[in-house]
């Protein structure tokens, strides 16, 4: 690859191979994933993950765009979608459309994400048609955490499940170049997965989804207050950050950080003095 991966080639994917994309908030750590995944989400699960917030809500239209900008500048390759935080797109399409403008010109990505189904289907129609493309996100909407009253898995009624498919259905329709599915039930998952006419980006959803997407911090051990049943650890630098620290402070105390080899020597004597 040499140019990143586009809108269109995501939507492509459909039925394909699995579409793999993972969160980014900052610089360094879309450097480290750009080359590794087809997609990066900027999620406002940085208000958690970065900030210590105590859910998504809190977070800033400003954050976003200063987060999505930084992540463009750290990767050339990977499509760059990023979040749409709460209050900025739900009370009308202009409104959504006033917010994924901004988002759009001031970093440079490829489209927007935003929660909500059967509802938000207007405004996925509003923007797609005139320039922004959509990422949906139904099932497990954090967003929604004081309406649905915590974050526990959906779908597990016939009728929750009804109206997660009627959301997907919609979204879909309305012109969603993807949707992903968060803390679903994984035979309804499987089951949109294979009705849908766009690719399902699945998170405790199911393997069978058209591509997965994970939190970062989550994957590698970064973000411990708590660990979803969803994720696989793949690393754990939380305690390497923790053993690192404890080795310094030892260092500095017993005197053996700095060595010789991090200080500066004066001049040698005779030298030419500076202009
Ligand atoms: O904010 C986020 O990280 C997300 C993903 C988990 C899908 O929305
Ligand atoms: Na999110």
């Amino acid at each position: 690859r040499r140019r990143r991966i586009s809108v269109p080639e995501l939507s492509a994917r459909k039925g394909g191979t699995p579409i793999v994309s993972l969160t980014a908030y900052t610089t360094p750590m879309a450097r480290q994933l750009d080359a590794h995944v087809d997609m990066l989400l900027v999620g406002d699960s940085l208000g958690m993950v970065l900030y210590g917030m105590d859910s998504t809500l809190p977070v800033t239209l400003d954050m976003m765009i200063a987060h999505g900008a930084a992540v463009m500048r750290g990767s050339a390759l990977s499509c760059v979608v990023v979040d749409l935080p709460f209050g900025s797109y739900q009370e009308s399409p202009e409104a959504a459309f006033r917010a994924a403008a901004r988002v759009m010109a001031e970093t440079g990505c490829a489209a927007v994400k935003l929660e909500g189904g059967v509802e938000m289907a207007p405004t996925v129609e509003f923007l797609t048609k005139r320039g922004i493309p959509v990422l949906g996100h139904v099932g497990l909407t954090p967003q929604s955490v004081n309406v649905l009253g915590g974050y526990r898995a959906r779908g597990r009624t016939g009728q929750e499940g009804n109206a997660i498919a009627a959301d997907a259905f919609a979204i879909a329709e309305a012109g969603a170049f993807a949707l992903v599915i968060e803390g679903t039930v994984e035979t309804l998952a499987r089951q949109l997965t294979a009705d849908l006419p766009v690719p399902t980006i699945g998170i405790g959803a199911s393997p069978a989804c058209d591509g997965q997407i994970l939190v970062t911090e989550d994957l590698v051990g970064l973000f411990s207050d708590f660990t979803p049943k969803f994720v696989r650890r793949y690393a754990e630098l939380g305690p390497q950050v923790s053993a690192a620290a404890q080795a310094y402070a030892d260092d500095v105390r017993a005197r053996r950080f700095p060595g010789p080899e991090h200080v500066f020597a004066p001049k040698p004597s005779g030298s030419t003095p500076d202009a």
